[in-house]
C-alpha cells in the first residue's frame, strides 16, 4: 500500500472568541500576543516544524488580520529597509518562510469545529491531514520535537488517525472530547489505541480522564463520517462524533504527548503561558525573571 504522507495542516479559526471580550470585539482571538507572537503563528510554526507546507485556514468574518499577518507587508518591509533595519526585517520575514503555502476558507456559519474541518475537505482532498487549534498552545519539550513532529512521527509509523491527548482533572471532562483506550504495546507506551471518544461527558459518565488537546491526525475517510454527523453537544457538529464514527471502520489511536499544553482559550491558561514563555524569552526572559523576582506576592 502507498505510504499516506502528511502535507497539510487545517487550522480551524472562524470562532468568535467571546471568552476574551472586548481584546476580540474587533480582532481574531487567534491574534491575540503571547510575549511577542500571535497564537495562530505558534500553531503554524508547529506544523511547519512536523514537515508540514501546506497550511489551510478556515476563516470567518472578523479575520482578515490572519490573512495579512501571513501575507507579505510591502510598506513595512520597505520602511525597514530604507532605515536599514535588518534585525526587524528578519524577524518580519521569518512569518512566511518561502516553501511554505497558504490558503484560505470561509466557515460561513459557526455550526462547529467538525463543520469546519469539513469546509476545509475541497483543499485538503484526499490525503491525511493535521488540525490544529490555536487556542491550545503546545510546547514541546526541551530542545525536544514539537508535539506535532512527535505525533508526525508516529503517523508514519501507524498510517492511522492520531490524537493528542492528556490527564484531565475529572472536574474538567466536561471541556474536553474524552477517550477510552487499549493498553499500549510495551514498544509505544505512548501510543494507545481508541475504543472509544466522547464529546465533554460529565465526570460520571466520563469514560476515563484522558482528554483530547487541540492536535488531532487524522485520515480523509473523517469527512464522510462528519458529514453523516447530526448535530451534537452545544447544538453543533462535533469532530468528536465523527471520530467516534471513524472508528468503526479505521483504527484511531491517542498519543500521549512530551511537553506542555496551555489553554489560551482561557485567562488563566493565557497568563501562565505569558508568563511562562516570557521567562524563556531570550530578549526579556532575565529581566522578567528579575522583576517577578521582586514582586512581593503572600
Ligand atoms: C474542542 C473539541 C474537544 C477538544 C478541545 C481541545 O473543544 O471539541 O473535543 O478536547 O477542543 O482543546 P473546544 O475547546 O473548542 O470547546
Amino acid at each position: 500500500m502507498q505510504q499516506l504522507r502528511l502535507t497539510k495542516a487545517v487550522f480551524p479559526v472562524a470562532g468568535l472568541g467571546t471568552r476574551f471580550l472586548p481584546a476580540t470585539k474587533a480582532q481574531p482571538k487567534e491574534m491575540l500576543p503571547v510575549v511577542d507572537k500571535p497564537l495562530i503563528q505558534y500553531a503554524v510554526e508547529e506544523a511547519y516544524s512536523a514537515g508540514i507546507r501546506q497550511m489551510i485556514f478556515v476563516t470567518g468574518r472578523n479575520k482578515r488580520a490572519i490573512e495579512d499577518h501571513f501575507d507579505t507587508a510591502y510598506e513595512l518591509e520597505s520602511e525597514l529597509e530604507k532605515a536599514e533595519k535588518h534585525a526587524l526585517l528578519k524577524v518580519l520575514r521569518s512569518v512566511q518562510p518561502d516553501d511554505l503555502n497558504f490558503a484560505f476558507v470561509r466557515q460561513p456559519r459557526s455550526l462547529g469545529l467538525g463543520h469546519a474541518v469539513l469546509c476545509a475537505e475541497p483543499l485538503v482532498g484526499n490525503e491525511a491531514f493535521a488540525v490544529l487549534l490555536a487556542d491550545d498552545l503546545m510546547v514541546g519539550p526541551s530542545g525536544g520535537p514539537s508535539v506535532l513532529a512527535q505525533m508526525a512521527e508516529q503517523f508514519h509509523q501507524v498510517q492511522q488517525s492520531i490524537l493528542a491527548v492528556q490527564e484531565v482533572p475529572s472536574e474538567h471532562t466536561r471541556r474536553y472530547g474524552i477517550v477510552a483506550v487499549d493498553q499500549p504495546e510495551a514498544a509505544t507506551p505512548a501510543l494507545m489505541k481508541v475504543r472509544k471518544i466522547v464529546e465533554k461527558p460529565a465526570p460520571d459518565v466520563a469514560p476515563s480522564r484522558m482528554g483530547v488537546a487541540g492536535r488531532y491526525i487524522l485520515t480523509p475517510a473523517i469527512f464522510d463520517h462528519i458529514r453523516a454527523q447530526a448535530s451534537g453537544v452545544g447544538g453543533e457538529i462535533q469532530l468528536t462524533d465523527g471520530i467516534s464514527s471513524l472508528l468503526g471502520v479505521e483504527s484511531v489511536y491517542a498519543f500521549q504527548y512530551q511537553g506542555k499544553r496551555y489553554d489560551c482559550g482561557s485567562k488563566e491558561g493565557f497568563l501562565e503561558a505569558t508568563v511562562e514563555l516570557a521567562l524563556q524569552h531570550p530578549e526579556v526572559g532575565a529581566h522578567f525573571r528579575a522583576y517577578l523576582k521582586g514582586l512581593k506576592l503572600d
